[in-house]
């Protein structure tokens, strides 16, 4: 099958992409991290994150098997760019669960009665009934970023929305489900170099849209909207969990440790669980561009 948009990537990265940016991807070798503000200059260890992945799963059985019994219900959304690893953490967190109870939501855009409905209201619908565990991979934070940067909603809809949505996740969270938010904050280059790797596999190319390829050339756009999106919504009752995702493997460690601590569980391990790393997950102020 081809793409309407085929080789668009590495156009982009033979005539558009900064200079500093073809420069890092040039010269970097497969394991090497390109965002030179990262706190490691390599990904870690294959074993390392094998073991340590492994002990982390067993202990979501147990979460998973505990919530079942006791009817509580978890939803989690996952934000980012395109190609920050959404989709590759979740799919993480969900390797061993009873696929039954732990569903993912991945919305396709609004259609034209979804459009006219409250902007909360399709993803109500799919909010956990008790024992679930819900993965939204992207999320009503539509609004505040890819719509804002594509022009999908006015700025008056946009402002509804920031005055909205703390209420809208406390009255969740206040109801008794335990509501996660991570942003998954991947580097340009980094972005570029998965992207490029998409285009050239075909068992990936179904993840490139024409938002992806367009949305590269608005990298400062999306920053400027990431950022007010942050600090509009990270509330008391619902905080933003940052997660930097150049590394997939600590990224991915990271956020399935940030919920296994932060839940109680029938026989919890907190040594499988381990001490998650300060420098990988955080609050808003360790997101950069
Ligand atoms: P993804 O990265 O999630 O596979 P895309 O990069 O194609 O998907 O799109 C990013 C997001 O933008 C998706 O959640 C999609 O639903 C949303 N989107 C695309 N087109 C529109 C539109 N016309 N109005 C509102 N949202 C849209
Ligand atoms: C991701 O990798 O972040 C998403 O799941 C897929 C995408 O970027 O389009």
């Amino acid at each position: 099958m081809s793409l309407p948009f085929d080789g668009a990537i590495s156009a982009y990265f033979d005539t558009e992409a900064p200079e500093p940016i073809r420069a890092a991807l040039r010269r970097a070798d497969k394991d090497d991290i390109l965002s030179p503000s990262y706190p490691y200059s390599e990904e870690m260890r294959g074993k390392t994150y094998d073991k340590d992945m492994a002990a982390l799963q067993v202990e979501l059985l147990k979460l998973q098997a505990c919530i079942k019994t006791s009817g509580r219900r978890i939803a989690m959304v996952f934000e980012g760019r395109d190609a920050a690893g959404k989709g590759g953490t979740i799919k993480r967190f969900r390797e061993n669960l009873n696929p039954r109870g732990a569903r993912v939501v991945a919305l396709p855009a609004p259609s034209d009665t979804e459009a006219s409905q409250w902007y909360f209201q399709r993803y109500i619908a799919h909010l956990p009934a008790g024992g679930e565990i819900v993965f939204y991979d992207r999320s009503w934070y539509n609004r505040g970023v890819v719509e804002k940067v594509f022009g999908f909603c006015t700025e008056a809809q946009r402002e509804h929305f920031f005055a909205q949505v703390p209420d809208f996740e406390k009255m969740l969270v206040e109801d008794g489900i335990h509501l996660f938010k991570f942003w998954l904050n991947v580097g340009r280059a980094e972005q570029l170099r998965r992207m490029l790797a998409r285009e050239g596999d075909p068992l990936k190319q179904w993840k490139l849209s024409r938002i992806d390829v367009e949305g590269l050339k608005k990298w400062d756009a999306y920053s400027a909207a990431i950022q007010e999106t942050l600090s509009r919504s990270h509330t008391p009752e619902a905080p933003w969990t940052v997660i930097r995702s150049d590394d997939k493997k600590r990224a991915r460690l990271a956020a399935i440790r940030h919920v296994l601590s932060h839940l109680d569980y029938d026989n919890k391990d907190a040594r499988a669980i381990g001490t998650p790393d300060p420098c990988i997950a955080g609050g808003p102020e360790i997101w950069d561009a």
